[in-house]
């Protein structure tokens, strides 16, 4: 898709299909109004008919208009004094996905002229992308067929702008597009099947975001690497694969010298059958989603490739598979961290944080300003918060609070829990440090106190992505969060 901004007027437009917000009470906004006296009052006689209210959600394809404009695609944002970013970002999302099922070779959106109070023609145009770049994505890379199996899409996508305000919408499209192309990245890696997505592939794909930007590097360590780094707790889950492991590394620097960087970890097991503790079947196939956290990672890394920020960034990403063998970790094995540091694995399919926490201690010798993780971490997660909301622990309050706006003016939200040292009593052992699990009460807190043991001396922030990550059922896929989170942290850290 190709996105541009334009200060054109409404009036005398030509495209194959406008897309325009209505809400429930049907007065026009400025934009939509203009738009309807260019159509004779066409999109006036359907509200005063009745036959679209401007429910948030909803749409209306008007088609066969004969005129310079092909197409309308009206979307409902709900009531006016309602509308926010998020509702915004519905509304958009109904919309394109409207317009894709439609034959229109182009979209121009009418939305970027009538965004929710507060919100800037940066901001706006940034979400516009973010939302038709969300709702055109295909994943047919396994379809015999390929692109074609899916029907074809609009290719370019115009954004209208106030004539004074074409430089800043600009801005906001070179940021759209640089966190659209890294949540694309995301979904990719996260809807490929773990036959393809292995950590090979994950290391050879961060190869490739690097050799996207000059001042990016990505390397992969190997096994033997792995074990001289002492990381005994990552090589427990990654012994009963065939399948070799990588500890992925890559470093941006696109600020000062001795600037302390953002350090990203993220879970890459490529698939997690749970080990000797192995998973019930049904809906284990999602489980080659338990790479998201990497996915989340190496998807910012594209965007920070794109946008080049003025910052230093690093990622880590410990990839592996967890499964059943007879080399496998067995319940109540005993490994070392690289830290030293000693657990007692009491359940094989809490392998995430084994592979976390040796990431962290590695992360640590980049001296970072904060060390966030990204991981499909815990059911609990997804138990306590749904899909809606990612789950957030910290250790430190303003990382914590800014981790939270950034989620909220991307609209890809995360929720604290809280995680004090009392959690952290259930990981006793009576034979190593401590143990991998605690109960199933507050599972999702005792994983984040787990991790926790290991980045004591550093701010850090953990999120728990195991509900936002994908979707099950039939609209089955990966989201690509917190891709947008994570780069909306990253430049307004600049700010
Ligand atoms: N990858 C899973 C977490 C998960 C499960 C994410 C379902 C999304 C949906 C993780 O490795 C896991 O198995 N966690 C266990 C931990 C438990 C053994 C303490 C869990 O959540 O059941
Ligand atoms: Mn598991
Ligand atoms: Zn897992």
């Amino acid at each position: 898709m190709k996105y541009s901004v334009s200060g054109a007027n409404v009036s005398g437009l030509a495209s194959s299909c406008v897309i325009a917000a209505i809400t429930r009470d049907g007065t026009l906004g400025p934009a939509t109004a203009q738009l309807d006296a260019s159509l004779d009052g066409a999109v006036r006689r359907i509200i005063d008919a009745g036959d679209f209210k401007g429910k948030l959600g909803d749409t209306f394809v008007l088609s066969g208009l004969g005129g310079s404009i092909a197409r309308v695609v009206l979307t409902g944002v709900g009531e006016a004094s309602e509308l926010d970013a998020k509702r915004y970002r519905r509304a958009l999302i109904a919309g394109a996905d409207a317009a894709a099922g439609t034959a229109a070779e182009d979209v121009t959106l009418l939305n970027t002229l009538e965004p929710p109070a507060g919100m800037s023609t940066a901001e706006a145009v940034r979400l516009s992308v973010e939302c038709v770049a969300y709702a055109t994505y295909r994943f047919t890379a396994f379809k015999s067929k390929g692109a074609e199996a899916a029907g074809a899409l609009p290719s370019a996508c115009t954004m209208l702008v106030a004539e004074d305000a074409v430089a800043e919408g600009e801005q906001g499209l070179a940021v759209g597009d640089a966190v659209a192309a890294g949540v694309a990245l995301a979904r990719d890696l996260g809807n490929m099947p773990a036959n393809a997505c292995t950590p090979t592939y994950l290391a050879e794909t961060a190869q490739r975001i690097a050799a996207d930007n000059p001042n990016m590097t990505a390397r992969a360590l190997d096994q033997d690497e792995i074990e001289e780094l002492g990381m005994g707790s990552f090589l427990s889950v990654t012994q009963g694969s065939r399948e070799p492991p990588k500890l992925i590394i890559m470093e941006y620097k696109g600020g000062q010298e001795g600037d302390a960087p953002v350090a990203l970890v993220g879970k890459g097991i490529t698939f997690d059958t749970g080990g000797i503790c192995i998973k019930p079947a049904p809906s284990m196939d999602e489980m080659k989603y338990d790479m998201c956290g990497a996915a989340g990672v190496l998807g910012t890394m594209q965007s920070v490739a794109r946008l080049s920020p003025a910052s230093n960034v690093v990622a880590i990403v410990p990839a592996c598979e967890n499964m059943p063998d007879g080399l496998a970790t067995r319940p109540g094995d005993i490994v070392t961290a690289m830290d030293g540091q000693t657990i007692e694995i009491l359940n094989t399919d809490a392998e995430g944080r084994l592979i976390l926490c040796d990431a962290i201690c590695y992360a640590k010798r980049y001296n970072p300003d904060v060390i966030v993780d990204v991981a499909t971490l815990t059911g609990a997660c997804v138990i306590a918060l749904g899909e809606h909301y990612s789950g957030l622990m910290s250790n430190d309050d303003a990382l914590a609070e800014a981790l939270m706006a950034a989620g909220r003016s991307a609209c890809d939200v995360a929720w604290r829990l809280p995680m004090e040292d009392d959690y952290a009593e259930v990981l006793k052992s009576n034979f190593a440090d401590f143990a991998n699990v605690g109960g199933r009460p507050g599972g999702a807190i005792t994983a984040a106190c787990f991790l926790h043991k290991f980045a004591r001396d550093q701010r850090w922030a953990h999120l728990d992505i195991a509900g936002s990550a994908w979707k099950g059922g039939k609209a089955k896929g990966g989201t690509g969060r917190p891709v947008s989170l994570l780069m909306q942290y990253i430049l307004d850290r600049l700010a």
